[in-house]
């Protein structure tokens, strides 16, 4: 019946999916995607494919990994392969404009943006449209965080863009955006297997903006010292709000995505802004702990069910398997 077959380009973060695969006896493989020689002509391996091709692969050396990826889901697709987390999961990876697009066609409410091209263009469009500040620039193509920067002037981004700290986007493209100040130091990212709401995560912003929930990024030090209590940076929940959930579940049915974590942060009048979409998704396995769930034992299940289904279905595929 063919293999799972897990596209990625960063083996630290596999290998809770891989311990999970291992320990339900699952048939999968390593695709490490960053480099190979793919015949368009010749059909793929048997199979379900799974996505996890990441908007930060360019920042550990894999420049080119999701552009391969991107040609390389589309010779699965047009052989009919069953890809959980398609081309259109990885179209939204790496463009967060496409992906506020996207929210936006589905009723969730995103952060003002402005997409600039051009460093020149910056301090002037920030002028122009948010005051003078304060507003955040990030990267177009982002993750765990890199690049998102806090201005509170136009002089202060100026002054930025002219140091050795500032790296053009690699996309080339910036967006300025809207700072939305938090009720509380927190975000919620609202995590999604098959489609379906598994679990949200209450993470502390006090240490600022790089909330990777991977173990490999974890801070030394997982309790905040601020508060009364030691709190977790990050806690799992097991609810939240009803419309929101069935809006970030519709809209992943909309763009084909089975396997996310949504990030929103509600302002001081409650009002929720929805400004990241991660369809490669890391778990924080302490938090995990503590809380008794297991997400990549539901992905691995999951996958394990998807399998089944195409085996199911390809007779051809299962014969020769
Ligand atoms: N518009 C915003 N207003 C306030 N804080 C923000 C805003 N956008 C991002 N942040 C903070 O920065 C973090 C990283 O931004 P994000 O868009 O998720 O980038 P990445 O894709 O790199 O994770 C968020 O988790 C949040 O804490
Ligand atoms: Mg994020």
């Amino acid at each position: 019946m063919g293999h799972i077959h897990v596209i990625h380009e960063n083996t630290a973060w596999l290998e809770p999916l891989a311990g999970a695969l291992d320990a339900q006896g699952l048939p999968w493989r390593d695709w490490h995607l960053d480099q190979g020689a793919f015949d368009l002509s010749q059909p793929p391996p048997a199979g379900v494919f799974y996505n996890r091709m990441s908007a930060s692969s360019h920042t550990r050396g894999h420049r080119f990994a999701a552009e391969l990826t991107a040609a390389v889901l589309a010779w699965l697709e047009s052989y009919g392969r069953r890809v959980v987390n398609g081309s259109r999961a990885l179209d939204l990876e790496i463009s967060k404009a496409r992906q506020y697009g996207a929210l936006e066609a589905a009723g969730i409410r995103t952060p003002r943006t402005i997409v600039v091209a051009g460093p020149d263009l910056l301090a002037e469009t920030m002028q122009r449209h948010f005051n003078g500040g304060p507003a955040i620039l990030k990267p177009n193509r982002g993750g765990k965080g890199l690049g998102v920067r806090l201005f509170h002037s136009a002089k202060g981004l100026q002054d930025f863009l002219a140091s050795p700290e500032y790296e053009r986007p690699v996309d080339g493209l910036h967006l300025l955006q809207e700072y939305v100040p938090a009720e509380r130091p927190l975000i919620t990212r609202v995590e999604f297997v098959g489609g379906r709401f598994l679990y949200a995560v209450e993470v502390d912003t006090s240490d600022g903006f790089e909330l990777c929930p991977a173990d490999a990024c974890a801070f030394g030090d997982a309790y905040c010292p601020a508060g009364e209590q030691p709190r977790a940076k990050f806690t799992i929940i097991d609810a939240i709000d009803t419309l929101l959930r069935q809006r970030y579940e519709a809209f992943l049915r909309a763009n084909h995505i089975e396997v996310a974590g949504l990030e929103f942060i509600r302002d001081r009048e409650g009002v929720t802004y929805t400004y990241d979409v991660n369809t490669n998704t890391n778990y924080n396995a302490e938090a995990e702990r503590r809380a008794g769930r297991s997400a990549m034992t539901m992905l691995a299940r999951y996958l394990g069910e998807e399998l089944a289904a195409t085996a199911r279905h390809t007779p051809t595929a299962a014969a020769s398997a």
